[in-house]
């Protein structure tokens, strides 16, 4: 049923802002939903358990939100799927003040730290009009399995709109900014994140690719 209106509305732009109407307020700058849209889609998850009374969900309802099993929101984090599904797997942990905003997908076991920022999304940025009113586009991450994410890192879509895949087990250093794919089984750190370390599957142990400050110099 909701694909068939959602079909309808992208080949009729009059139903299209009929909807648009129905369920965003107009103000500020049309992304937040009606009260109404907000009792029956987003309030209900507060009593989910593993959510955060504290934590912000900006949900529409033509998107998806999917928390796995086990996996918890802790305090002040935020979840936005205006511009794509948020779709997390089991036994992920997403720590205090993290924001995510769709499109993002991640396996089981992931860990976000603090105060991490994942955008799956970016606007115009031409000086035309204010940025706000500028087109969105969507930029998909995927993580893969059991990956960690240190404190303060930011993962940033790529603007062609391909997906950015950081692989299974890849670790990234505190304070990051992932622009590119990190393959799995890689430590990766630094602005922009470059590989530094890759595990070695017979030493069992992480081995040095090169000198960081050759790498980020
Ligand atoms: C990335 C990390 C996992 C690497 O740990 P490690 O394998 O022990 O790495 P090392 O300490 O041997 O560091 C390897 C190199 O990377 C550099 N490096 C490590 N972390 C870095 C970071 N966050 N930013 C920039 N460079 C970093 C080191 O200075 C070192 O450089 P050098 O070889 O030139 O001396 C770790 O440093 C880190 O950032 N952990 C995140 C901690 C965190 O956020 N915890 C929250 C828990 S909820």
């Amino acid at each position: 049923m909701k694909e068939r209106i959602l079909k309808a509305a992208r080949n009729n732009s009059k139903l299209k802002q009929v909807l648009h109407y129905l369920l965003f307020r107009r103000k500020p700058y049309q992304s937040n939903v009606r009260w109404y849209v907000w009792l029956i889609t987003t309030f209900p998850r507060y009593f989910r358990r593993g959510i955060s009374r504290s934590a912000r969900l900006d949900l529409v309802p033509f998107n998806r939100f999917v928390l796995g099993k086990r996996s918890k929101l802790e305090k002040n984090v935020t979840i936005n799927n205006g511009m794509g599904d948020v779709i997390i797997g089991d036994d992920v942990q997403i720590g205090i003040g993290t924001v995510i905003i769709g499109k993002v997908t991640m396996k089981n076991y992931c860990g976000v730290s603090q105060y991490v920022r994942i955008i799956g999304m970016h606007h115009g940025l031409d000086p035309v009009a204010p940025h706000h009113d500028l087109p969105c586009s969507t930029s998909p991450v995927h993580l893969g399995e059991d990956v960690f994410l240190g404190t303060g890192t930011v993962v940033m879509g790529k603007k062609d709109g391909t997906p950015l895949v950081l692989g299974d087990y890849c670790r990234i250093g505190a304070n990051s900014v992932v622009t590119t794919d990190i393959p799995p089984y890689s430590i990766a750190v630094g602005n922009p994140a470059r590989v530094v370390k890759t595990w070695n599957f017979d030493l069992k142990k992480w081995v040095s690719i090169v000198g960081v400050k050759e790498l980020v110099a």
